[in-house]
């Protein structure tokens, strides 16, 4: 099994890249090969290493400097999670995606749960709401 990881050197590529050895061929594309916020790169390096899985382990994190550069913010958590997902429902592959607590405004008195509403306060936390919204409509019928 080929498992394409986007991201290289954050926490979570690092953890997966630690933990899925010996379940495949891992394809670990950091953003110099594999830059979220170009679609066409991204399309690009999905056909050429044909994967059986995507784990998109890479997004714009830095939460306070996303105020500044929302375009990026969005390209990165955004745009580029739905361009993944078309690309994986074309080859009929699954995608792991991953969320953050940030879609949420923090006021429940409790632990959230997937089916609580989201209410994003900032640019990081809206973006990676955008990120699911543009991934959905791939997901649904997948
Ligand atoms: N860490 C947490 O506490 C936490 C909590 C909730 C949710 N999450 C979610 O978990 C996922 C992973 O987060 P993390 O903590 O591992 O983040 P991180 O340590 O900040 O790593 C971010 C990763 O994103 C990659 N990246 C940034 N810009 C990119 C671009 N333009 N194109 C391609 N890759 C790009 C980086 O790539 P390079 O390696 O190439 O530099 C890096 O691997 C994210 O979806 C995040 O929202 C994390």
């Amino acid at each position: 099994m080929k498992i394409l990881i986007t991201g290289q050197h954050g926490q979570l590529s690092r953890e997966l890249q630690q933990r899925l050895q010996g379940l495949g061929e891992l394809i670990v594309l950091g953003r110099d090969k594999l830059d979220l916020a170009n679609p066409a790169q991204i399309r690009q390096q999905v056909h050429a290493h044909r994967p059986d899985l995507i784990i998109n382990a890479a997004a714009h994190t830095a939460v306070d400097q996303a105020e500044s550069e929302p375009d990026l913010a969005f390209a990165i958590n955004a745009i580029g999670p739905g361009v993944l997902a078309e690309e994986a429902k074309t080859l009929g592959i699954p995608l792991i995606h991953y969320s953050t607590d940030y879609v949420f405004d923090g006021s429940k008195p409790a632990p959230y749960t997937e089916a609580d509403a989201p209410n994003p306060l900032g640019v990081y936390g809206q973006s990676k709401l955008a990120g699911e919204q543009a991934i959905a409509p791939w997901a649904a019928s997948t």
